[in-house]
């Protein structure tokens, strides 16, 4: 079955059951359709693959519930009150489509539902808690939506690369480290190939973020879906903004070759055909 299709069908399945209210679903699968890359979710199973693992419905389940909490991230991220955006992945931003309460309700949604969906997955109920607890720190306080209030208050100031780096190690590299760390748990490894998972999420996770603002400067509506040049208007620190954009490309490819040596490690240790994985981490590289 094909990987994003299999995702999405996931998605669909949970809100598929018997609505409290119908035009909150709307909202939620508005944004949830609209695509994206879905390289959450991909990297999960693409690694569980790569640990010889075959796909089942649990493991789409728990692809499906990183997407999701990812995509409710994006609607709240939008918002007039945060980066105030009118386009996302092509199309208008939720709040601009439906209305600001809607868009912060399904956003709501989109962080609460994937705890439901995980537990209620077809996993080894240990494996489950632990999946439950990355999820948790990944996206909360301590993850994406501290990183955002990082971000927030950084707006309009000059900010050291340190302090740039904290910010886009939680708001962005938590969350993308998510699936590296939960393709470890669910194929049960031990605690120090699960460590160097993590360090590879963390390394994808911030060259994720960088790609990102230097996307902002360089690429078109087209190829973003949203609009660019934003982080230059908001008058955000970013890596092109400090560094320019060829060190902010070479930090890129550096963080990559650096995730790409682990998988080459994991390889020779434990079996694992980085195969699936190499090629989904090629695709972030940006050349010219
Ligand atoms: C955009 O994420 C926001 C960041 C965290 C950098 P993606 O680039 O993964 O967005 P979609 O899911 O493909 O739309
Ligand atoms: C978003 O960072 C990080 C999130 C947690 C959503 P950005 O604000 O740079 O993402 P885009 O450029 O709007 O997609
Ligand atoms: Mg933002
Ligand atoms: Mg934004
Ligand atoms: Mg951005």
């Amino acid at each position: 079955m094909d990987k994003v299709a299999g995702i999405d069908g996931a998605i669909r399945r949970y809100y598929g059951q018997k609505a409290v209210s119908d035009d909150l679903i709307e909202a939620i699968l508005y944004s949830v359709d609209a695509g994206g890359k879905r390289i959450r979710p991909l990297v999960l199973l693409d690694l569980l693959e790569g640990f010889g693992l075959a796909l089942t419905a649990a493991h789409f389940d728990v692809a499906a519930a990183v997407e999701m909490i990812h995509t409710g991230s994006l609607i709240h991220d939008d918002l007039p009150a945060m980066d105030d955006d009118d386009y996302r992945r092509g199309r208008l931003t939720n709040h601009k489509k439906f209305n600001e309460a809607t868009a912060i309700l399904a956003g709501d949604s989109l962080f609460l539902d994937p705890f439901g969906l995980v537990a209620e997955s077809d996993l080894p109920a240990d494996i489950k808690v632990r999946l439950l607890r990355e999820l948790s720190y990944a996206a909360g306080t301590y993850g994406m939506v501290g990183g955002q209030m990082l971000d927030m208050e950084g707006e309009k100031q000059q900010l050291s690369l340190s302090e740039l780096q904290l910010i886009h190690a939680n708001k962005t590299g938590k969350l993308l480290a998510f699936p590296f760390v939960a393709a470890g748990i669910i194929a049960e490894l031990a605690a120090d190939d699960l460590a160097d998972l993590r360090t590879a999420g963390e390394l994808v996770g911030l060259a994720f973020q960088v790609r990102d603002d230097i996307l902002d400067v360089t690429a078109t509506f087209e190829e973003i879906g949203k609009t660019p040049q934003k982080d230059l208007a908001a008058e955000k620190s970013t890596y092109p903004s400090l560094l320019g954009l060829d060190k902010s490309r070479q930090i890129l490819d550096d963080s990559l070759n650096q995730a790409l040596a682990i998988f080459q490690k994991l390889e020779a240790n434990q079996g694992f055909n980085p195969d699936k994985i190499e090629k989904l981490i090629e695709r972030l590289r940006l050349h010219g």
